[in-house]
């Protein structure tokens, strides 16, 4: 039955370390495939809503503003717009972020953040200085500055997640800004800050200590060693002056780095007693290097991420047990997206000029399927991921996209937005029995890939389902174990028949949600058919 061709199921638990076999390699979930399997074509998944991995933290649904492009200046700031508010803010793009509700946003970068002066973005605005920005060599007028970002932070509902400049950086600087942003009064920076009229402290909990600083292409890029010791001596500094930060040191940029995992042990041998998270980055496309331009093993690259994960974890440990130490870290995978079309040339060069449009991917179906895999993995990863951002939020590699006359959903936003509705309460730990596809330097891939959420509140049980599967519509049984429930409460899809076919200002609904007939529940089981190419959201209820 096993031959290299032939099609397979695989059993897909989702907890951490179960059984393994060869697939383990492609990610933390997969487990042992099932021999005996005689279910067809036919894939069960087996929900019991006692066996859960652990409670999702909201913040793994988070995003990313870049000073980059068009991400703050035109995107969510446009003082000369008539959709603008007083503050400059544009209306529509603060409505759509509140009623996505994304619970946190990184911020002011990126690579702009290690050339950074956080000085220059505060105070009369009148004052502020124009800087060119060396890392994307485009115009920052600094109108829009820490302040700002606060104030808009406040008016969608989300919570800020502040980077650090630790490339031309100081751990000084770093510490002040801590000051300036969550001491309340009697301080050279809180007293800075009250006088630019923010009498009241920000308190933000999650910093960034620096960002890809594994990079030549960094900003005051610098040995593992070196940056381990300067992560502490912020995070000393920083901690002195307010002891509940929450403080994330950077890891590698991805598994493409030649000093990938070993850079991030470095780090952490100098490190680790002093922070609380390690930062995981990584950006996918269906090139001919990553993919072969291969679909159906691009729609798998989710388990990729999975893998990069479980590595990052092991390295996390492994310092642990060197260090004897009773803490273990969790992970921030604080950038992630399809990234591969706008990645060179005019697309990340502004030319010294302000607002230019940079990295303005344009996202397919395909690249919405596999944002919803990678959604999937993260949630699978829920125990020790605690903080992830969709990179980046407006216009640039964005789910929203802005004109000055209104705004249009890039495919990607559906996937996304669904995590952010139905990904509620905590992670089950399903049994997915699938069949299984042959991809080049993976192994048997699962034609299905399942993750499911219930919320301990109403016990709603929501299960995000990808059909990997190019050509055929798959049949899926869900299996209640513990107790079935009553109703199916919603289901939305998104699929297509063109891979390839994007959404724009001409034609904003060509890739857009459709809703699956809602599965009828008998006998403990619910029994419907995901189609070719697509990713589904159900919900069901008490
Ligand atoms: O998100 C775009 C860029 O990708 C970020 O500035 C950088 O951190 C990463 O390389």
């Amino acid at each position: 039955m096993f031959s290299a061709n032939r099609r397979r199921f695989l059993r897909q638990v989702s907890s951490a370390g179960i059984a393994c076999s060869a697939n383990l390699a492609f990610g933390r979930f997969l487990s042992a495939q099932t021999p005996t399997s005689n279910s067809g074509d036919l894939a069960r998944v087996y929900v019991d809503t006692r066996r859960t991995l652990a409670p999702i933290d909201r913040n793994l649904f988070g995003s990313f503003l870049e000073h980059l492009g068009r991400a703050i200046y035109e995107g969510i700031y446009d003082p000369g717009s008539k959709l603008a508010d007083s503050n400059g803010f544009r209306k529509d793009v603060m409505d759509e972020v509140h009623h996505l509700g994304v619970p946190i946003i990184r911020y002011p970068g990126g690579n702009f953040v290690s050339g950074y002066n956080w000085l220059d973005g505060v105070g009369p605005k009148q004052d502020r200085p124009q800087v060119l920005d060396k890392a994307w060599n485009a115009l920052n007028t600094n109108q829009f500055g820490t302040n700002e970002f606060m104030a808009w932070c406040k008016a969608v509902g989300t919570e800020p997640l502040m980077g650090l400049n630790l490339g031309t950086g100081t751990a000084e600087q770093a510490a002040a800004l801590v000051e300036y942003c969550n001491v309340e009064k009697g301080t050279r920076w809180s007293d800075l800050r009250r006088k630019h009229g923010y009498a009241e402290p920000y308190n933000v909990k999650h910093w960034c200590l620096g960002n890809e600083m594994d990079g030549p292409w960094q900003i005051g890029h610098m040995t593992a060693t070196e940056y381990g010791l300067k992560a502490q001596d912020a995070a000393r500094q920083m901690h002195a002056v307010d002891p509940s930060l929450q403080l994330i040191a950077c890891g590698s940029s991805g598994p493409f780095m030649p000093t990938y995992l070993e850079w991030d042990r470095e780090v952490l041998e100098q490190c680790y007693d002093y922070v609380d998270a390690l930062s995981l980055h990584r950006y996918v496309g269906n090139t001919a290097e990553e993919t072969g331009s291969d679909s159906s093993k691009y729609l798998a690259m989710n388990l990729s991420m999975e893998k990069q994960i479980g590595e990052t974890l092991a390295v996390c440990d492994l310092v642990r047990g060197h260090k004897r130490s009773p803490k273990k870290l969790w992970l921030s995978f604080d950038e992630w997206n399809v990234w591969y079309r706008a990645r060179s040339g005019d697309a990340v060069n502004g030319h010294g000029q302000e607002a230019p449009h940079l990295l303005e991917e344009v996202y397919n179906l395909e690249d919405a399927l596999l944002v919803g895999g990678i959604l999937n993995s993260l949630i699978r990863n829920a125990d020790r991921v605690k903080l992830a951002c969709l990179a980046q939020l407006i216009n640039v590699i964005a789910p929203i996209m802005t004109n000055p006359n209104g705004m249009f959903r890039q495919t990607i936003y559906y996937p996304y937005s669904w995590a952010l509705q139905f990904a509620r309460g905590s992670v089950l730990n399903l049994v997915v029995e699938s069949p299984t596809y042959d991809v080049s330097g993976m192994g048997q891939v699962p034609y299905l890939d399942v993750a499911g959420t219930v919320s301990p509140e109403d016990g709603k049980v929501s299960l995000f389902i990808l059909n990997r599967d190019l050509s055929k519509a798959h049949a899926i049984e869900v299996n209640w174990q513990d107790k079935s429930p009553a109703r199916t409460l919603s289901s939305v899809l998104l699929t297509g028949d063109d891979l390839k076919a994007f959404n724009s200002f001409e034609a904003p609904q060509k890739v857009s949600p459709k809703t699956l007939d809602k599965p009828s529940i008998a006998g403990g089981r619910a029994k419907f058919e995901v189609p070719a190419r697509s990713y589904a959201v159900i919900q069901w209820g008490a």
